[in-house]
């Protein structure tokens, strides 16, 4: 278990976010990133970011809150792979769901590859449960899983 720094990201952690996004086919490209983390952006994403004080790069993963009416939309949450599996996912997730509690969100809702298995749990464990499937979603033609779940998250017992 890693206990990482949280905070919002500004402009000065675009660099991080490229090298934590780097090998992963699906990400936002770099000007849409800047575009949203721009001061006069007016953008409704919150970036959220896990930072590491004793790291020489550190950004150690981050998250995107972001909504679909009335429901929290968790639209980004990537750890980078020398980081993972030492709950900094967990605690990512635990941050998106104070803002979005914050924001008056009932429920947050994502979608997930259905082969993300190290994702499903993730979710899984802090209580989303599985609403539909949206077959062909991905350019790929994979399968999306929608889930969703309660806020504030807890983790299942
Ligand atoms: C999914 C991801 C964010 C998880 O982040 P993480 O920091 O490794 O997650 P945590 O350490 O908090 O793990 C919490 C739980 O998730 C599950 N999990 C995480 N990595 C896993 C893996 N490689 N295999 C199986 N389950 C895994 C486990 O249930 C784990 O609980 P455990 O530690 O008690 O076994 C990370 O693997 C990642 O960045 N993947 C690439 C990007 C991605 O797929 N994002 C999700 C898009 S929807």
């Amino acid at each position: 278990m890693f206990v990482p720094k949280i905070d919002f990201l500004t402009l000065n952690d675009i660099p991080g976010v490229l090298r934590i996004n780097s090998g992963i086919s699906w990400t936002w490209p770099e000007d849409v990133i800047k575009s949203d983390l721009s001061n006069d952006s007016n953008s409704e994403l919150t970036y959220i970011g896990a930072f590491a004080t004793t790291t020489e790069a550190p950004l150690l993963g981050y998250a995107v809150l972001g909504r679909d009416r009335r429901v929290g939309q968790l639209m980004a949450l990537i750890v980078d792979k020398n980081f993972q599996h030492r709950g900094i996912g967990t605690q990512l997730l635990i941050a998106v769901s104070d803002c979005a509690v914050y924001m008056n969100f009932k429920r947050l809702r994502l979608r997930v590859r259905k082969s993300n298995q190290a994702a499903i749990n993730l979710y899984s464990r802090m209580s989303f449960i599985s609403e539909k499937v949206r077959r062909g979603y991905y350019s790929n033609g994979e399968d999306a899983i929608v889930m969703s779940a309660k806020l504030p998250l807890m983790p299942r017992s």
